[in-house]
């Protein structure tokens, strides 16, 4: 069975052939550079990127893997969460192929995607597993029980914390998106160098907006000379006060629910600190991490026609009236939800 998945929640725009829901025939992803120098995704360019190039990545993935539109048997579209204008792009491209060529369609939740991306590269992954998804949005910690049930046992109050990256990254005038420059100015830089504040949450929560203000006070009180002659231990220090709770909560969760792995998924798992902290920790409780490669780590194709793939195999689809949604609920449940 091939399915065509589609996913242009934000800005990336990603589409894959994916046969029997684990192997890719073709993929390709094209994150959108034109948002750089507007410090944060600006939703109407996202919009018209989409647009521009979503026809061409089509071709180049159909034509990578030889394949006609008559061969494909479900198109998967990322329906939500996201920004409206960009869903639109994927959502009216699936919709209008469905209707060509006569084939099914299915709407999924982007997030159920992330945790998909982990099967994508470790094919034999069972759960039960928690899966810690970090991203520009979202900062989730989740009870993998079995396969589709999903609980969320620890989230963000404030910020993501890819948003907490991005927003220090801008406060010290480096740029965007700002978990790549802060993790490569941190190689310079020690991470003991100054005490930047870890909030202390109860259960499994995170909070990353104190050391926002820590780190904005911080660089205030800095001539332009300190500010330059310290820049990489700040960056060391400030990504270890954001990849610390990550990895203990993680680590402690899957502890306590006695599990044997911890799956790593999101923009920020691209965080080259991040992945060993989490390795090494977890290893000395024996417990596995499974990793996928960046390109699945961030948003893609595969991931959304894997999450397609399941779903369309439990009888769930979709008509042509289907409708995208930017604030389409979590697929996970709070414990105490029905
Ligand atoms: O999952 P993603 O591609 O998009 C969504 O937010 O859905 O994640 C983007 C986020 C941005 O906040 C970016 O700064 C962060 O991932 N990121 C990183 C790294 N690469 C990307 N954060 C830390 N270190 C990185 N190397
Ligand atoms: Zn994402």
């Amino acid at each position: 069975m091939i399915v065509l998945g589609i996913e242009t929640s934000c800005d990336e725009t990603g589409i894959a052939l994916l046969k029997d829901g684990k192997e890719v025939l073709s993929s390709f992803t094209k994150t959108q550079m034109i948002h750089s120098e507007y410090g944060g995704v600006v939703p109407e360019l996202a919009s018209r990127e989409h647009l521009n190039d979503i026809y061409n990545i089509l071709d180049y993935v159909m034509n990578e893997a030889n394949i006609n539109y008559e061969n494909i048997d479900l198109i998967s579209v990322t329906k939500g969460p996201g920004l409206i204008g960009a869903l639109l792009v994927g959502i009216n491209v699936a919709k209008g192929l469905a209707l060509v060529f006569n084939k099914p369609l299915i709407g999924v939740n982007h997030m159920e995607g992330h945790i998909f991306a982990a099967h994508l590269y470790k094919k034999d992954l069972k759960p039960p597993y928690i899966g810690l998804i970090v991203s520009g949005g979202h900062t989730l910690l989740i009870d993998v029980t079995k396969e589709g049930e999903y609980f969320i046992e620890g989230s963000t109050v404030d910020d993501a914390a890819g948003e907490a990256f991005d927003k220090t990254a801008k406060l010290l005038g480096l740029g965007y998106p700002g978990g790549p420059l802060i993790e490569k100015y941190s190689k310079k830089g020690n991470e003991n160098a100054i005490k930047f504040p870890i909030a202390k949450m109860e259960g499994y929560k995170f909070s990353f907006s104190g050391l926002k203000t820590a780190v904005r006070y911080y660089v205030e009180k800095l001539s332009k000379e300190e500010k330059e002659e310290q820049i990489y231990d700040i960056c060391a220090s400030l990504q270890k006060a954001i990849v610390t709770p990550l990895v203990n909560n993680a680590v402690k969760l899957c502890r306590e629910k006695r599990y044997d792995t911890i799956t790593l998924s999101g923009g920020v798992a691209a965080n080259g600190y991040l992945r060993n902290r989490l390795l090494k920790e977890a290893s000395k409780y024996n417990i596995n991490v499974v990793v996928p490669p960046i390109k699945l780590c961030t948003d893609n194709g595969e991931m959304i026609a894997a999450v397609g793939y399941a779903r369309f195999m439990k009888g769930e689809k979709d008509d042509l009236n289907m409708e995208g949604n930017p604030s389409l609920k979590y697929p996970f449940r709070r414990r105490n939800e029905a």
